[in-house]
């Protein structure tokens, strides 16, 4: 399966005789399984019709900052946060001059500015525009930013000269977009994580539970495979699909959690408990339902053992992250599970704000670990996956 399965991709079209080949890559981004939106400057709809790219892409195709309709259905910051990647194909001489100098005076410049994802840009030009000192200037400061450039290709240009400047095929465009979620910085690593919530038996009908979805623990699965590990994912009950190349193992309850990490955790290189375990289970879980009587009922809930606490304290620890939902007091109670569960680092998940946290598709976390913190604003799950497991790659390199 292709690495751009479901990512996804924000395509930004800028004025250029290039703009044509837009179509055919919104075409191989979605033969990929990419989701994709179009955004285009005023100068490219000259080139190339909105309607085109809307029949290919599926969505409608973004233009204005100041159109309250679009801005209402997704608005800019929204789309930003949606990217996985931010993709500027065709990036004309003028465009990259104004990335460059972190102009925001159109949807596209403004997006740019506003996306923390992964942003690239093919550029396309005339061969001598390409060769200007002003544009060598300005993709050195967007090198230096850690854009990714895409090309551009040698050859003969539509206005009649031969040089640098031609955009990159689709084809190419599209093998270079998937190769941006390839990493490579767990290769060689193994990681075990714990996604979803468990279910704890109350009789063979009820269970207590709690509203975790498993989107952020399968997000962190998908970017950890997508670095290159072999990676191992204790699900709770969710309804969601496992990520390529990862192996799955289902479990219901914490006790069965717990069973089934602690015989994978030493074989281990990183943990991540991303599972809303439960604290507490019915003390006994009946064997026939329970039938309505009294108007109350007392239910008995004996504390659970804690998964994340038994690995940090098992003898072949792997490098041991845990989770902290709090609603109150988020970095401290965060910072106290650190020290108490023994852990090398925590992500403190605020799951009082709305829009985040339980079961929501964008997320907002601290990264805490005892010398540091380090916030990641609010984005995609799978985006904010991405960089989480970029951080803890570069810990565990650190510490190994
Ligand atoms: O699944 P989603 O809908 O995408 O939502 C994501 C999330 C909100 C569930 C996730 O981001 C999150 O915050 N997960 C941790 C939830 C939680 O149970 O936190 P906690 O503060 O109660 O537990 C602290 C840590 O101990 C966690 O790493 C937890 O996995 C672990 N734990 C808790 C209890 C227990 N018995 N064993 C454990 O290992």
């Amino acid at each position: 399966m292709s690495r751009l399965n479901n990512r996804h991709i924000v395509l930004g079209i800028t004025g250029g005789i290039a703009a044509y080949k837009a179509a055919e890559l919104v075409r191989r981004l979605k033969e990929r399984g990419a989701l994709v939106h179009v955004v285009m400057t005023d100068a490219a709809r000259e080139f190339i019709t909105p309607l085109t790219l809307q029949a290919l892409s599926g969505n409608p195709v973004h233009s204005s900052l100041l159109d309250p309709e679009a801005e209402a259905a997704m608005g800019h910051i929204e789309l930003a946060r949606w990217a996985d990647l931010l993709l500027v194909a065709p990036a004309s001489a003028d465009f990259i001059a104004k990335l460059a100098h972190g102009q925001a005076d159109d949807l596209l410049s403004t997006l740019w500015l506003a996306c923390q994802s992964k942003k690239a840009i093919a550029p396309a030009m005339n061969q001598a525009m390409w060769a200007d000192p002003a544009t060598a200037a300005n993709m050195d400061t967007l090198r230096a930013r850690g854009i990714a450039i895409f090309g551009p290709g040698a050859g003969e240009q539509a206005c009649g000269d031969v040089g640098l400047g031609r955009m990159l095929e689709p084809g190419e465009l599209a093998d270079l977009s998937e190769s941006q979620f390839d990493s490579r910085l767990l290769d060689g690593k193994r990681v075990l994580i714990t996604a979803g919530p468990t279910r704890e038996a109350i009789d063979p009908v009820r269970y207590i539970s709690n509203h975790s979805s498993g989107k952020m623990g399968y997000a962190l699965a998908r970017a950890a495979a997508d670095a290159g590990a072999s990676v191992t994912l204790v699900s709770g009950p969710v309804a969601l699909a496992t990520p390529a190349g990862v192996e799955r193992v289902d479990v219901e309850s914490a006790q069965d959690m717990y069973d089934a990490v602690l015989a994978r955790s030493a074989q281990s290189d990183l943990f991540i408990g991303c599972a809303a375990v439960a604290d507490y289970r019915p003390a006994t879980a009946v064997e026939q339902k329970i039938k309505k009587q009294a108007d109350e009922m007392t239910l008995t809930l004996v504390r659970n053992p804690d998964i994340i606490s038994a690995v940090a304290a098992s003898p072949d620890r792997p490098f041991t992250v845990g989770f902290a939902a709090e609603t109150q007091d988020v970095l401290s109670y965060a910072r106290d599970k650190l020290e108490r569960k023994g852990l090398d680092a925590i992500i403190a998940n605020d799951v009082s704000v709305a829009g985040i946290g339980f079961n929501s598709d964008q997320n907002e976390v601290t990264l805490v670990t005892a010398a540091s913190e380090e916030a990641l604003p609010r984005m995609g799950k799978q985006q904010l996956a991405d960089a989480l497991i970029a951080h803890l790659a570069q810990q565990l390199g650190a510490r190994r």
